[in-house]
């Protein structure tokens, strides 16, 4: 399975261990930062939101320090739903009601451990559909 992923500086250690520790799993498709130099979060939360948006099935993993920044510009782009998951029950919760295709990390306040298993439980976790098929179909702007 081929996966986007993403961050900033904030978020570069911890992509890299997502990318090793998960490699038998998925083929990353890894859009950068690719050191931990400061550089501005949209620049790349920009380019994974648009690969997502021309494939809504795609799913991505998007790391910056709080999770927040690249959340907001992710979500600017239709059929993106980024959800900011900070524990396993909030990943799983994303999955299950918003269908959410982009699991976002905050790097600086989870440990390396803790973001595998969000990433394993995201992945791991089919939507429900039902009634929210119904919420997830409004949230883009008609
Ligand atoms: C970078 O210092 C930090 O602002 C960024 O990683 C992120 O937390 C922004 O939302």
């Amino acid at each position: 399975m081929k996966v986007y992923i993403a961050s900033d500086h904030a978020g570069f250690e911890t992509k890299e261990a997502i990318k090793r520790h998960f490699s038998d799993k998925f083929e990353w498709e890894d859009l950068g930062t690719h050191s931990s130099e400061s550089v501005d979060y949209p620049d790349y939360a920009h380019p994974l939101a648009e690969a997502v948006a021309k494939s809504p099935e795609a799913r991505a993993v998007l790391l910056c320090g709080t999770g927040n920044g690249v959340a907001m510009t992710a979500n600017k782009h239709a059929d993106v739903r980024a959800a900011l998951c900070w524990n396993t029950e909030i990943a799983a919760l994303a999955r299950q009601h918003n269908n959410a295709n982009v699991v976002v990390l905050p790097a600086r306040f989870i440990t390396v451990e803790e973001a595998f298993a969000i990433v394993d439980t995201f992945f791991n976790t089919p939507f429900e559909g039902g009634r929210h098929a119904r919420r997830v179909e409004k949230i883009n702007i008609p």
